[in-house]
């Protein structure tokens, strides 16, 4: 569907890229129930080896879906392995997809009950954990999950409450369990937001980041936490540092349509920049998939980010020629015009910082071909109706 959609945005002008749908849904086909899947679970824990079972049940998740025949890659080794991701937020949920696909077992969390059914509901094996909430912790369930893991993912950001990371300081013992274990491999997914400002320079991982605010000083705090986890504990932790998310039911293309008019204080001071380093959430999953299947075993800092940091107003301005035909009346923009209220809200020097993030390193050592090095093409996909890596 994916290939469909995009052989028609390359040969559709606006009129065609008009009639895409008005926002892309987040749904996915995989059509197997919870208690199915549960079942399924249930089954290969009480008998076979994980592994072996994990074929097995992979195999029939994908033919009840009616998706074709997988290609096993899941572990370094060829075979499938299982990841607990922290937050199975957007770009989590698309990962948890784009691994299941490939053979991994899925457990993660969210932090609300009807999530976790929805998680449940798809497939997942979905825990609650929610230390905001009166320290609301993974249970014992959750915790063997946990210890079964090979490989994690936290996509949990750092919150003003915590010291730290919250999911180390809130399971830091479990984790360490977990290393002496199977655990092989730990993601945490940060962002660009810890270089702080460059004045328009490139910026590479072996700089030393200069976070300029309180967020993005915590969110560098929250990188050396999981790195020293990592020395201390022997596992290989990858810091992926994201740019700005898009993708399906989450771009420009979803701001020009319902909410042009009434830009966010943090969004106008976007407008602003001259850089900002974006990426497509397919993209995202395509180098945290392939840092898990490099069997590489050495800590290390990638940042993910497209080829283009253009400047926000040029991305909008793009969105809305893919939406609208001169003739018809596009929403009102102020991407160039700061409102009286967010003026003083310049204060927050890291939505003005300026610098372009170099993702050489990704290509080089994970050998990264990114399916959408400009946010043309991203938003040309969703427009034409794409839903990956959702679908
Ligand atoms: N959005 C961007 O443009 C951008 C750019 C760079 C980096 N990042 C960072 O990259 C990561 C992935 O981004 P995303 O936009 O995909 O994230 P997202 O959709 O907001 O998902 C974050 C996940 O973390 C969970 N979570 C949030 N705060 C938590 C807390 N205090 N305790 C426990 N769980 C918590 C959320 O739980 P629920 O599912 O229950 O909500 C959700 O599952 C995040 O850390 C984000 O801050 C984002």
């Amino acid at each position: 569907m994916a290939l469909l959609a995009m052989a028609v945005a390359a040969g559709a002008g606006a009129a065609h890229l008009r009639s895409a749908p008005a926002s892309a849904s987040l749904e996915w086909g995989a059509g197997i129930g919870a208690d199915t899947m549960r079942g399924l679970r249930n089954g290969v824990r009480n008998g076979r080896s994980m592994r072996e079972g994990g074929r097995r049940v992979l195999r029939l998740v994908w033919c009840r879906s009616g998706g074709g025949e997988p290609d096993y890659e899941g572990g370094s080794d060829g075979v499938p392995s299982s990841v607990f991701i922290f937050g199975m937020g957007y770009t989590s949920l698309a990962l948890a997809n784009s691994l299941r696909k490939r053979g991994w077992e899925v457990a993660g969390t969210c932090r609300s009950e009807e999530k976790r059914s929805a998680l449940e509901s798809r497939g997942f094996q979905a825990h609650r954990f929610n230390p905001d909430n009166d320290a609301e912790c993974l249970r014992e369930e959750a915790i063997q999950d946990l210890h079964r893991s090979t490989h994690i993912v936290s996509s949990v950001p750092p919150v003003g409450d915590f010291d730290c990371d919250p999911v180390l300081s809130s399971h830091r013992e479990a984790l360490v369990q977990a290393a002496s274990g199977g655990l092989q491999w730990v993601g945490y997914l940060s962002s660009t937001s810890v270089y702080g400002d460059w004045q328009g320079g490139w910026v590479e991982e072996e700089i030393e980041p200069r976070p300029v605010d309180r967020k993005a000083v915590a969110r560098r705090e929250a990188e050396k936490s999981w790195l020293q986890f990592g020395d201390e504990a022997g596992v290989c932790v990858h810091v992926f540092r994201l740019g700005g998310i898009y993708g399906p039911g989450r771009s420009a293309l979803d701001t020009v349509r319902v909410s042009e008019k009434k830009l966010s204080t943090r969004q106008q001071l976007r407008g602003h920049k001259r850089f900002t380093s974006r990426v497509h959430v397919a993209d995202i999953c395509q180098v945290v998939v392939k840092a898990m299947e490099s069997g590489q075993r050495t800590g290390r800092v990638y940042n993910v980010v497209d080829d283009d940091p253009s400047p926000r107003a040029e991305v909008m301005a793009y969105a809305r020629a893919l939406l609208y035909d001169e003739h018809e009346n596009p929403p009102v923009t102020s991407d160039n015009e700061l409102s009286e209220g967010s003026a003083s809200a310049v204060a927050n020097a890291s939505l003005v910082a300026e610098k372009r993030v170099s993702n050489r390193r990704v290509k080089e050592e994970l050998q990264v071909e990114l399916l959408h090095p400009s946010f043309r093409s991203g938003l040309e996909a969703i427009a034409s109706g794409s839903n990956a890596p959702f679908d």
